[in-house]
């Protein structure tokens, strides 16, 4: 499988074409953004540990009947995925208050909520992905009531495999973010990536913060932070 014409490029990821029509090349980049794109950096080695992490979990996942886009790690930093069309919806879903759940309703980071949530924003960088509900999804068209119920399914069952996953590692599942797609004819699959740009993730035991939130807020060690996210599950994943 060889790189043809570049389709795209994003934030955090470059598409490309290949000689399959139905199959694309992804790329990770170094490049890190915040805050819809105002915050701007680079993250040393995170292109590497973002391409392996995601098709590590993505392999997971599909072994616990998740269906994904991936197909095969092609080197450290471009994996083969199957084309699909993304759903508009950012599907964030959330174990512990962090981030803009804590700003938006008052409630502390780290308190733990009693059951898991699932909230979607309207995946649209002109307007700064704005939260939506699903009456709202639906009234636009970016999905059908039944692929939100399955998207909805989907996400939670992500989160019990990989909540799980990730406690055996010391790691604790804050909230994370999730993208859809449909492939040709129509199927949902898990696509974008699970990586520490798109995950909270906590030392069960300290609680430091070993994801993105340390470049977002300025808390320094972030390369550390990846190099050690992806240690834990290199080291047990074999
Ligand atoms: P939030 O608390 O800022 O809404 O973020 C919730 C989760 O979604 C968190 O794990 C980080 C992830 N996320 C992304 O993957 N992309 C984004 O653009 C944003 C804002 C959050």
């Amino acid at each position: 499988m060889t790189k043809g014409e570049q389709l795209y490029e994003g934030k955090a990821k470059k598409v490309f074409s290949t000689e399959d029509p139905e199959l694309l090349i992804v790329s990770y980049k170094d490049d890190a953004t915040a805050f819809n794109g105002l915050k701007k950096g680079t993250i040393q080695g995170k292109g590497v540990i973002n391409n392996r992490m995601s098709n590590m979990l993505m392999k997971y996942l599909e072994t616990k009947g998740i269906p994904t886009h991936y197909v095969e790690e092609l080197n450290d930093r471009d994996t083969v995925v199957k084309k699909v069309s993304i759903v508009p919806l950012e599907v964030i879903v959330r174990n512990i208050a962090a981030g803009s759940f804590s700003k938006h309703y008052g409630v502390e980071e780290g308190v733990v909520f009693k059951s898991p949530t699932v909230e979607f924003s309207y995946k649209n960088d002109d307007l700064g992905d704005p939260l939506l509900n699903t009456y709202h999804a639906l009234a636009l068209g970016l999905a059908t009531e039944e692929e939100i119920k399955l998207i909805e399914k989907y996400a939670f069952g992500v989160n019990d495999i990989l909540s799980d996953l990730w406690r055996k590692y010391g790691v604790i599942l804050v909230d994370f973010k999730l993208e859809f797609g449909r492939l040709s004819d129509g199927t949902i699959v898990l696509a974008d990536e699970i990586s520490p740009d798109t995950c909270r993730l906590w030392d069960s035991e300290t609680k430091e913060k070993l994801d993105k939130d340390r470049f977002r807020r300025d808390l320094g060690g972030v390369e550390e932070a990846y190099n050690e996210i992806m240690s834990r599950l290199e080291e047990n994943m074999k």
